[in-house]
């Protein structure tokens, strides 16, 4: 008897609702599109398995990792690996107005916090920062040899802050604790994302990513190639490379430049420390993917 009511309400039901479905204001397939952006030295390749495991909690999500300076290609200079980034980003949220989710990797999760900064309209739900040097990078890694055979990080600034050195993405957010000032004079990249060095967009950048909902920052002492490990938490080194947690910092803490703090404040930040995962393990870790809740819990429908 039931359910023949409800079939015989069924086509009034749908008339309702048809014209909502339509319009897009009715989600049916339920999940945000997530959109990754890779990290430095690979691509789309390396995201292959975090893509399955979230269509395999979700299915159905539209999972984009955007093709772009993949591999050598990442170590072109950041601001401009971030208006081609913006590109592409934008049309695929230009389909998705109930919003996106950015999971961004190391090298990425700056290109994504530079985009987020300059898209004045984007609605990125949730922006999840996966093993990023958001607070800069100071370190004598693999990596860093590889590059520089002949430096050592204690002398890089030589190189790193010098315009030449400031077309590498790497150079980019070379942080030395040691050398402050030529760091604020000569990077263009990190001192104007944080707005340690002042500019006229500083107020419209922080605004424009204040829009997130919310903020995870992933991150862990095994990493072995994020210096500090906490740079992936906002914590950097001071002048004597003793650690200064992102609360403490000046930009991130105290004058607020960036929107940091204002995210804190409104509840909007998640820290998230694992041990036990390299640098190149952090996407593809199950363990990492389910106990920080990349997939369900902060996907909601
Ligand atoms: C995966 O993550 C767990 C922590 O959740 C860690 O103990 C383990 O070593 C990781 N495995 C790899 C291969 O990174």
């Amino acid at each position: 008897m039931k359910t023949a009511r409800i079939v015989r309400g069924s086509p009034a039901l749908l008339r309702l609702l048809l014209p909502l479905l339509l319009s897009g204001t009715v989600r049916i397939d339920g999940y945000r599109p997530v959109i990754i952006v890779h990290g430095i030295f690979d691509g789309p390749k390396q995201f292959k398995t975090l893509s399955l495991y979230i269509t395999k909690t979700h299915p159905g999500t539209e999972v984009s990792v955007i093709d772009l300076y993949d591999n050598l290609a990442s170590l072109r200079p950041l601001w401009r690996q971030v208006q081609d980034f913006s590109q592409a980003f934008d049309s695929i949220v230009r389909k998705a107005p109930e919003g996106v989710h950015l999971l961004c990797f190391s090298q990425g999760g700056l290109i994504c916090r530079a985009l987020l900064s300059v898209a004045s309209h984007h609605n990125v739900h949730t922006f999840v920062s996966l093993s990023a040097p958001q607070a800069g990078q100071y370190g004598d890694t693999d990596y860093l040899k590889w590059l520089f055979p002949d430096y050592v990080k204690r002398t890089l600034f030589r190189i790193c802050y010098s315009s030449m050195g400031q077309k590498l993405s790497f150079c980019d957010y070379w942080n030395d604790p040691h050398h402050r000032y030529r760091y604020l004079q000569s990077n263009t990249f990190l001192p104007m994302l944080n707005g340690e060095r002042p500019h006229i967009n500083m107020k419209a950048w922080r605004e424009n990513f204040l829009r997130i909902k919310k903020l995870v920052l992933i991150g862990g002492p095994d990493d072995g190639v994020i210096t500090p490990w906490q740079s992936s938490h906002f914590g950097f080194y001071d002048v004597n490379e003793n650690i200064v947690e992102m609360r403490n910092q000046e930009v991130s803490g105290r004058s607020d430049t960036f929107g940091l703090k204002a995210l804190e404040a409104r509840g909007d930040v998640e820290l998230c420390v694992h041990s036990g995962v390299k640098h190149v393990q952090w996407h593809s870790n199950h363990t990492v993917f389910t106990s920080f809740h990349i997939g369900p819990k902060l996907w909601p429908v």
